[in-house]
């Protein structure tokens, strides 16, 4: 296994949302997969269920079924308050950012297909029972090995884009991938490819004091 020489720091700062740069050309070795996914597994879970599933999709013919329910509900997004590329912002700096990231996240729209993987993690949980209370416990029970998944995936030379705009239509993901929807939760796709090159820089975030708020609010 060969992986980039970054810093623990370095890989948390730089692992980005990449679209535009990953290489759809260039197939992803299943032991590089498996690798993430194990180191995935070492995430916590609630109550250690380990409920976690991920259904990785390297056919063609399905992902280009996820990729056109991407782009579907990509073009409702595009109506909705809360689309990434309206400039809502008084920061020009950041509106500028966000019209940036419009733009990227068009372009993996149009391409989803493309990627050589999508994975899509899942939690086992009957939707009868799913309360608004257990929601954190729910996908707290999965997200954080997911993003595991993205940071050993960015170490090896792989980009990832956590999405989640298919899930408007995830009982329609589920029936092409197979996956029991009554009682399996999916909560993102994310497209895996090698990226082109390798050096991603830290992104410009809102200073700490804005966001931090020490023995009180
Ligand atoms: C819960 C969540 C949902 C997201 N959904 C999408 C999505 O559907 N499509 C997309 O292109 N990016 C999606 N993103 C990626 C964000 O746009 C990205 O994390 C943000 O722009 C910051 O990117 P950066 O870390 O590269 O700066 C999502 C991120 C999160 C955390």
């Amino acid at each position: 296994m060969s992986v980039l020489d970054l810093t623990p720091d370095q890989v948390l700062a730089t692992t980005r949302a990449v679209r535009r740069r990953l290489d759809f050309s260039r197939p992803v070795e299943r032991n590089l997969i498996e690798e993430c996914l194990r180191l995935a597994q070492q995430a916590p879970s609630g109550g250690n269920r380990q409920g976690w599933h991920f259904v990785v999709v390297t056919d063609a013919a399905k992902r280009r079924a996820l990729g056109d329910l991407y782009r579907r509900s990509w073009n409702l997004y595009l109506d909705d308050p809360g689309y990434v590329g309206k400039l809502i912002f008084d920061d020009e700096e950041r509106n500028a950012v966000q019209k940036r990231t419009a733009t990227s996240a068009q372009y993996l729209a149009d391409h989803m297909y493309e990627a050589p993987v999508l994975v899509i993690p899942c939690i086992q949980q009957s939707r009868a029972g799913l309360s608004a209370a257990n929601q954190s416990g729910l996908l707290g029970s999965v997200i954080q090995a997911a993003w595991s998944f993205c940071l050993a995936a960015r170490v090896r030379g792989l980009g990832t884009c956590w999405t989640t705009l298919h899930l408007r239509y995830e009982e329609e993901a589920a029936a092409i991938l197979g996956i029991p929807f009554r009682d399996i939760v999916q909560v993102a796709m994310i497209p895996l490819a090698y990226t082109q090159g390798t050096e991603f820089s830290p992104a410009p975030r809102d200073p700490l004091e804005s966001i931090v708020h020490w023995n009180a609010w």
